[in-house]
This record gives C-alpha cells, sequence and structure tokens, in this order.
C-alpha cells in the first residue's frame, strides 16, 4: 500500500496540530517509503512566510516530534516539493495563487493532478475554505485525477450545525472523495477491536447480553486544557471527545459483522447501532459532567479549570462528563455502555471494557469467592496496549479460595512491528482514497442526535460538579454508577 503520485494541502499549517502530528506522519510515511518520490506539500496560513520558513518549520517539527530516526535524503526529497501559500481564506489572489502553484507541482514533481485539502481549522472556518476551493476551479479534478477534502473535528457544535456543514462541504465535493478525521480510528488498538471480534471464535458467541453484564469506555487524560482555552471552553469534553471517539468506540465493540470489509459495509453496521442508542429517561440520574479544581497531578499543584489562561471564570463547561447509554437491538437490549472521560483524572487511560455476568451458581463455602469479581475483557486501547482478560483462579493452598488474576496481551511482547501513529495511518488512507477509517456524515450527525438532549438537559441543570485535579472525577459520578448496583474501573 504505497501512495500513488500526489500531493497535500493544509490549510491551517501554523497550528499545533499540524506541527505535533501532521508534519511528522507526512516526514514517517516518507521515511516508510509510503508516499511517492514526487510527493508535495503545500502549506496555507496567514503568517508571512516563504517557502523556506515554512520549510523550516517543517524541518523543526519533524525533528522534534517524528518516530522514525531522521534521514537527511529522505528530507531533502520531501523538502523539494514543499510550498507555502500566504494569505487569508478570503484572499481571492492567494487562492489563485494556489492554484498556479498545484499546476507547477503537476509539472515540476509529477503529482498528476491528485491533491487533498486538509481543513485544519476551526469550523467557522470550513465553509469559506470550501466554497474558495470551488470558486477557484481547485475542487474540480483535472482529467483522471482526484480532489478530496480532509476535515479535522469537531465537526459542528451540535446536530444542526453538524447537517449544515455537511451541506456546505457535499455541495463542493461528492461524499466520497470527503474524508472526516477521527484519529481514534487510526489507531492500531482501535482497529484491533474488528479483529479481536471477527477473526476469533472464542469471544463472539459470549458477546451478548446474555453473558455481558455492562460496558464501560473509558478515555481518562492527566493534561489540563493547556493553551487550547479558546477552543475549548464552551466546547467541553462530552463534545469535544464522547460525540466523536467515544461513540466510535462503542458502536466498534458493539456492531454485527461487517459483510465485508468494505467502507460501505463497516458504515452500515455503524450506523444500525448508533441509530439504536437509547438514551436513559432520566438524564440526571444517568449522565454526570464535572469541572476540574486545583489538586495535585504529578508531584505538582495545578490551577482548577476556572483560574487556567483564557477561560472564563464564570465557565460551566464540562472538563469531565459521563454517560450511560443502552443499545436497542437484540444483541444488546438491556445491557449499558457506560462511557466516561475527563481532563487532569488520575492518569492517561483509554480501554473499554467487557464486563461479564456473575457465574450463575458458585459451588464453593461463600468465604471461598470473597475476592472473585467478574469475569471481564479489557481492550486497552492506550498507553500500555493489548489486552487483557480476567477471571477467577484458585489461590494455592490446601484450602479452596478463588480470586481474580489477569492473562495479558502485550503488544510489545506479541509484535516486533511498531505501531504507525494515528495520523500517518489516516493520511495514507486519504491519498489512497481508502474510506475505511473515516466516519462518514450520517455517523457524525447521529451522534450528536445522540449527544444534543444530554447538552441540552445540562445547560438548564445548574453547574458541573466538581473534582481535584489527579482524581478519578467527581463523586457524582461514582452515585451514578452506585445507582445501578456497579462501579467503576481504577483502571
Ligand atoms: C482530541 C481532543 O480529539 O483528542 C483532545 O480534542 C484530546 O482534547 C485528544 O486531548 C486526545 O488524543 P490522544 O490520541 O492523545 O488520546
Amino acid at each position: 500500500r504505497i501512495a500513488g503520485p500526489s500531493g497535500l494541502v493544509i490549510f491551517g499549517v501554523t497550528g499545533d496540530l499540524s506541527r505535533k502530528k501532521l508534519m511528522p506522519a507526512i516526514y514517517d510515511l516518507a521515511n516508510r517509503g509510503l508516499l511517492p518520490p514526487g510527493f508535495s506539500l503545500v502549506g496555507f496560513a496567514r503568517r508571512e512566510w516563504e517557502d523556506e520558513d515554512f520549510a523550516k518549520e517543517v524541518h523543526d517539527a519533524v525533528k522534534q516530534h517524528s518516530r522514525t530516526p531522521f534521514r537527511e535524503e529522505v528530507w531533502q526529497q520531501l523538502a523539494k516539493g514543499m510550498r507555502f501559500i500566504q494569505g487569508s481564506f478570503d484572499d481571492d489572489e492567494a487562492f489563485e495563487h494556489l492554484r498556479k502553484t498545484i499546476q507547477d507541482l503537476d509539472a515540476a514533481q509529477g503529482t498528476g493532478g491528485n491533491f487533498a485539502f486538509y481543513l485544519s481549522v476551526p469550523p467557522s472556518a470550513f465553509p469559506i475554505v470550501v466554497q474558495q476551493l470551488k470558486k477557484h476551479g481547485l475542487a474540480d479534478p483535472p482529467n483522471g485525477s482526484w480532489r478530496r477534502a480532509v476535515i479535522e473535528k469537531p465537526f459542528g457544535h451540535d446536530l444542526a450545525s453538524a447537517q449544515e456543514l455537511n451541506r456546505i462541504v457535499h455541495e463542493v465535493f461528492p461524499r466520497d472523495e470527503v474524508f472526516r478525521i477521527d484519529h481514534y480510528l487510526g489507531k492500531e488498538t482501535v482497529q484491533n477491536i474488528l479483529a479481536l471480534r471477527f477473526a476469533n471464535t472464542m469471544f463472539e458467541p459470549i458477546w451478548n447480553r446474555s453473558y455481558v453484564d455492562h460496558v464501560q469506555i473509558t478515555m481518562a487524560e492527566d493534561i489540563g486544557i493547556g493553551g487550547r482555552a479558546g477552543y475549548y471552553d464552551g466546547i467541553g469534553a462530552a463534545r469535544d471527545v464522547i460525540q466523536n471517539h467515544l461513540l466510535q468506540l462503542m458502536a466498534l465493540t458493539a456492531i454485527e459483522e461487517p459483510a465485508s470489509f468494505h467502507p460501505k459495509a463497516l458504515v452500515a453496521e455503524k450506523l444500525k447501532v448508533l441509530s439504536a442508542v437509547k438514551l436513559p429517561a432520566d438524564l440526571g440520574g444517568h449522565t454526570v459532567r464535572g469541572q476540574y479544581t486545583t489538586g495535585w497531578q504529578g508531584g505538582e499543584e495545578v490551577p482548577g479549570y476556572l483560574d487556567e489562561d483564557g477561560i472564563n471564570p464564570e465557565s460551566t463547561t464540562d472538563t469531565y462528563a459521563a454517560i450511560k447509554l443502552e443499545i436497542n437491538n437484540r444483541r444488546w437490549a438491556g445491557v449499558p455502555f457506560y462511557l466516561r472521560t475527563g481532563k487532569r483524572l488520575g492518569r492517561r487511560v483509554t480501554e473499554i471494557a467487557v464486563v461479564f455476568k456473575r457465574a450463575p451458581y458458585l459451588p464453593f463455602d461463600a468465604y471461598a469467592t470473597e475476592e472473585l469479581g467478574q469475569n471481564a475483557l479489557v481492550i486497552r486501547v492506550q498507553p500500555d496496549e493489548g489486552v487483557t482478560v480476567r477471571f477467577g483462579s484458585k489461590v494455592p493452598g490446601t484450602s479452596f479460595e478463588v480470586r481474580d488474576v489477569t492473562m495479558d496481551f502485550q503488544y510489545g511482547e506479541s509484535f516486533t512491528e511498531s505501531s504507525p501513529e494515528a495520523y500517518e495511518r489516516l493520511i495514507l488512507d486519504v491519498l489512497l482514497g481508502d474510506a475505511n477509517l473515516f466516519p462518514r456524515h450520517q455517523e457524525v450527525e447521529l451522534s450528536w442526535q445522540i449527544l444534543d438532549p444530554i447538552e441540552k438537559y445540562w445547560d438548564s441543570h445548574g453547574k458541573p460538579a466538581q473534582y481535584p485535579a489527579g482524581t478519578w472525577g467527581p463523586a457524582e459520578a461514582d452515585e451514578m454508577l452506585a445507582r445501578d448496583g456497579r462501579s467503576w474501573r481504577r483502571p
């Protein structure tokens, strides 16, 4: 799988995402020999840069963040195809300059007219950028070539805004040429959910309401909001990651086996699950939002959310969110899916825990099973990638006691191959036109449809609960599970 002749234009190229993820990913792809020799990278931004300044910026980003070793010859080859366009998004001259630059690159680098436009810009800028691409003929592929739009999240902030964005983008680019990024789908461990479920026989028979008690999906981060106040305040944890990453994890955990690995077949299954999601009638009792207060993390005292730079001191933005969902279908009816995420939690960990029902009968003395929990299969998405199975085992000795033990699969031990960074995989797929790992517009809209009533409920019901930085979230979240006779895992 090597990309054919092509190039990438990044709008918003001076941003954090571009420097930390996109530029290093492009270099790593080149270093692994997965890009065509004449691959071209065009940056578009307001900054007063020349081509050389842009190349230097990419060089620094690569040195700092790329995963593969720096090789001068790879860099030199890549640098030949780098150009910078200075301008704002409403600047017609800049878009004309872009059009000419693409033509020149076709001639000089052999890009064949194939270009993807990566919108690493706030959603408010999507419409103007796609309209400018249309106006300057950049969205129309010259004979036999392709033009694609790549769109970063957040894709809107509710159902209505997402529908509007989809409408605008689809007016300019055909549906199959629009790639919406959810970088969680680019993670190896997330793709492995499909292998675990559908390449094996032993898990699938128990993957249903007869055996599964509930599912917990956790995405915990230890970081605060860093320099992202402008984006985060008013958006919050649920819109930032539940609407996309966590609902995608839930969908992959819950879907039926797709008829094939064709993108349409996979999307069809995800859509069925997302449309079968049922929210609890009592949103107050089964959802919790929280906001971190000052606390300790990594031996350091860190400020509370309201004291972070750039945050409105009256802000009611959630930095923690926990919700309960059910899926109304034959496989899952009555099985709760608990989703939680938060900033400044105990540690960084993302996992999907499928927790099984207790054995119907335990033929042991009561004391023997006091330390026996429920069986669980835990997909460890990051950082300690792998899968854990928890089950009961006899404690060695002359009496008969049963205690939980675990069986672990670790990526590092089982594979010598290294995992590509999510963005590497996704950028390569865009250039190859492989849409399997990109949510379609209906998925995005259904996910907002799930979240909208919860956000609306929160808006009209007071303030988020508080939790000190470095803890596992507000007490209210523990109470939410306790009400169902369950408790959160401490990963
Ligand atoms: C992004 C969110 O989508 O994912 C961030 O906007 C979050 O708030 C990030 O920190 C986490 O990504 P990862 O890959 O580090 O888990």
